[in-house]
C-alpha cells in the first residue's frame, strides 16, 4: 500500500519510521517531512492545509491511506475534503473530521462534550466580549490560581494561570479583546486542578478503542519545570504512576464515556484521541483534549508499538479495530529533546549538525532538520533532533539517551538535563 503522512516534526518521523517497518507499506511519502523522514520515506514539497493539493497528489500517485500528524488540517476538515470529494473517499484517512477535531479546536466545545458525558473535568464557564463583567465576577467565586484558556487554537499559547485575582481579571479582557485574535474572542475559566499531569492516547474507530501507553512530557525550557512553554522538551513512557488501577479509572471514567459520547452524538472519528490528565490524589480529571499524537510523546510511545502499525490503520479506518490487540514492549523509552539556541523565543536556522555515533538502543528523531544547497544536515527549527532511548528501566534509558544526546553537535544546542528527575523522585 502507498502511505501519505502529513507533517514535519519528530512524531512524524516517530510514526513514519514505524509506517516503514511495515510489510503492508510498500511506498511512503511524508509531506513536507524533515531530514530524518527523507530516509525511511520520500519527502514530498506539499502543505498540508492545502488540501486540493494533496487530494491531487494523492490521486496521481495512487495513495490508498492519508494519515494526518498534526491537527491544523484536521480542524480545517481535510478528513471532510476527502470523504467529500468522489476521488478520494475511498482513501482510509487516520484523523477525524471537523467535527470530531473540534474537541481539539475548540475549549468550549470539548467542556461542554465532557459535561454531557460526565467525563471528570475542571468546573468551568465560557465567556464573550459581551459578556466580560459576568467572566470577572466569575473570577471572584474561584479560588487562586486562575486558569484562563483562549477558546480557538492558539498556537499551545492560548492558557494563561494566574495567582493574583486583579491581574486575572485584566488578562481576561485582553484575551476577550483580541490577545489571541479569533483564538480568544471565547475564553473558558476553569478551576485549577492541581496534581501531576500524564498523556494518555486512545486509537478509536469511533465504536471500538486501543488505549496505547501512557507518557509525560516536559513542557517548559528551563530545569525544574521553570522558564517559558515550548512544543516540549522530552518525554518518558510508560509512566510509573499510570499503574493498572489508576489506568481502570482512566478507561472506566474517560476513555468509555468519551468513545460512547462521540457515537452517541454521531461523530464520525477515525483516528487518534489525546488525553491531556492530571492525577488529583490518585483520580484522573480530563485537561484537555487533542485529536492527533503528541509531539514529543510519539518519540517515547511508537518506538514501545510492537504492532504492525498500518494494519492497526487499516482496521482503524474499517470500524474494525476489536480484532487488534495491542503488542507493547515492556521496557522504557526515555525522549530528550535537543533544541536551537534562543528557543522558544528567537532562534537562528541553517546550522550544520554532526550527528554522533549510533548507540544499541537509542535512536535520533529528527524535528527541525533539513538538507541544505549542499546537501549538509542543517537545523531548520527551535526543536531539532531528540534521541529516544529503551532500556528496562527509567534510570538506565536515560542514562543512555543522555549519552546520545552527548554525541549531537550544532552550534547554540541546548537541553534540558532533567527529564525524567521528578519521576525518578516518586518512585524512591
Ligand atoms: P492546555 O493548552 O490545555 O494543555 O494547557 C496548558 C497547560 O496548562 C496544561 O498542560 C497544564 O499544565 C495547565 N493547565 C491547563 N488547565 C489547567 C487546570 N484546570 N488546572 C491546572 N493546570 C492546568
Ligand atoms: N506534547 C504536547 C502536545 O503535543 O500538544
Amino acid at each position: 500500500m502507498k502511505i501519505l503522512l502529513l507533517g514535519s516534526g519528530g512524531r512524524e518521523h516517530a510514526i513514519a519510521a514505524k509506517l516503514a517497518q511495515s510489510k503492508r507499506c510498500n511506498k511512503l511519502y511524508i509531506a513536507p517531512g524533515n531530514a530524518g523522514t527523507a530516509a525511511v520515506g520520500e519527502n514530498v514539497s506539499l502543505n498540508p492545509e492545502d488540501f486540493e493539493s494533496v487530494g491531487r497528489f494523492v490521486v496521481d500517485n495512487n495513495v490508498e491511506m492519508l494519515v494526518v500528524g498534526p491537527e491544523a488540517p484536521l480542524v480545517a476538515g481535510i478528513a471532510d475534503y476527502f470523504a467529500e470529494t468522489p476521488a478520494l473517499n475511498r482513501v482510509m484517512v487516520i484523523g477525524p473530521r471537523k467535527q470530531g477535531a473540534m474537541l481539539e479546536g475548540s475549549k468550549d466545545y470539548a467542556k461542554a462534550f465532557m459535561h454531557r458525558h460526565k467525563i471528570p473535568t475542571a468546573r468551568y464557564q465560557t465567556f464573550t466580549a459581551e459578556t466580560l463583567a459576568e467572566g470577572q465576577a466569575f473570577l471572584e467565586t474561584l479560588p487562586a490560581p486562575y486558569v484562563l484558556k483562549a477558546d480557538g487554537l492558539a498556537a499551545g499559547k492560548g492558557v494563561l494561570i494566574e495567582s493574583d485575582l486583579a491581574t486575572a481579571k485584566a488578562h481576561l479582557a485582553d484575551m476577550l479583546h483580541g490577545q489571541f485574535g479569533q483564538a480568544s474572542a471565547s475564553v473558558v475559566i476553569e478551576e485549577y486542578l492541581s496534581g501531576i499531569e500524564l498523556s494518555v492516547f486512545v486509537l478509536t474507530d469511533g465504536s471500538h478503542y486501543l488505549i496505547l501507553p501512557s507518557a509525560k512530557d516536559y513542557k517548559r525550557i528551563g530545569e525544574g519545570d521553570t522558564g517559558l512553554n515550548t512544543g516540549g522538551m522530552g518525554s518518558v513512557s510508560p509512566v510509573p504512576f499510570a499503574d493498572k488501577e489508576f489506568m481502570k479509572k482512566v478507561e472506566d471514567r474517560i476513555v468509555k464515556p468519551t468513545v460512547r459520547g462521540l457515537r452517541d452524538e454521531k461523530i464520525d472519528y477515525h483516528g487518534f484521541v489525546f488525553i491531556g490528565l492530571m492525577n488529583c490524589g490518585g483520580d484522573p480529571y480530563v485537561i484537555e483534549y487533542n485529536v492527533r499524537m503528541g509531539d514529543p510523546e510519539t518519540e517515547s510511545v511508537f518506538p514501545r508499538l510492537k504492532n504492525d502499525v498500518v494494519e492497526l490503520f487499516e482496521n482503524t479506518a474499517n470500524n474494525t479495530l476489536d480484532a487488534c490487540s495491542l503488542s507493547v514492549d515492556p521496557r522504557t523509552a526515555a525522549c530528550v529533546m535537543m533544541v536551537a539556541g534562543g528557543y522558544p523565543e528567537k532562534y537562528e536556522k541553517g546550522k550544520l549538525i554532526t550527528l554522533g555515533e549510533e548507540l544499541d538502543d537509542v535512536q535520533l528523531f529528527h524535528c527541525g532538520t533539513k538538507r541544505n544547497e549542499n546537501g549538509k544536515l542543517v537545523t531548520n527549527g527551535g526543536r531539532v533532533i531528540c534521541a529516544t532511548a529503551m532500556a528496562s528501566n527509567l534510570p538506565e534509558a536515560l542514562l543512555k539517551s543522555y549519552n546520545r544526546v552527548a554525541t549531537v553537535e550544532w552550534d547554540g544546542k541546548y537541553n534540558r538535563r532533567d527529564i525524567g528527575q521528578d519521576l525518578l523522585k516518586l518512585m524512591i
